[in-house]
């Protein structure tokens, strides 16, 4: 089940820069494969930070939860679920959820999860 962020966590903290007015993407969707840590989760802020509306996924529930709300309490607008990418089963759940909470309209894939 899709999931949103809905209050503050510490533990996925980045700094909240200014993007300037230089690049928007306001209006668009992206899908980042791994965005709880690492190069994932710094994409996923700097995507959201332009405006983009984000999905990602991890196989660790908890940690999404917590990214969630952390990005919640940043203003982001961000969901995600649990899936582990190497199971076929799950990337077609990951598919259904993102296709409903994005109204079958992806602009953006981002893969960062290990093979
Ligand atoms: N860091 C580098 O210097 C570097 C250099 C060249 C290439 N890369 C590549 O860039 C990618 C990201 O690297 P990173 O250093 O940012 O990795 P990382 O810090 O280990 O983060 C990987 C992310 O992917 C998730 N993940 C891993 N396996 C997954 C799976 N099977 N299904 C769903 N989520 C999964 C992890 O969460 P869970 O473990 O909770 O699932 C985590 O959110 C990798 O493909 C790596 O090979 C990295």
């Amino acid at each position: 089940m899709a999931q949103e962020g809905n209050g503050n966590s510490s533990r996925c903290s980045s700094h909240n820069g200014d993007n300037g007015n230089r690049w928007s993407l306001q209006g668009m969707t992206a899908l980042v494969t791994g965005g709880t840590k690492g190069i994932g989760h710094a994409v996923v802020e700097e995507l959201a930070r332009l405006g983009a509306t984000v999905y990602t996924c991890s196989r660790n529930e908890a940690e999404i939860n917590e990214c969630l709300k952390d990005w919640k309490s940043k203003g982001f607008r961000v969901a995600g679920s649990a899936c582990d990418v190497s199971s076929k089963s799950e990337r077609e759940k990951l598919m259904f959820a993102v296709s409903s909470v994005f109204h079958g309209k992806l602009n953006i894939l981002v893969s960062l999860t290990r093979p």
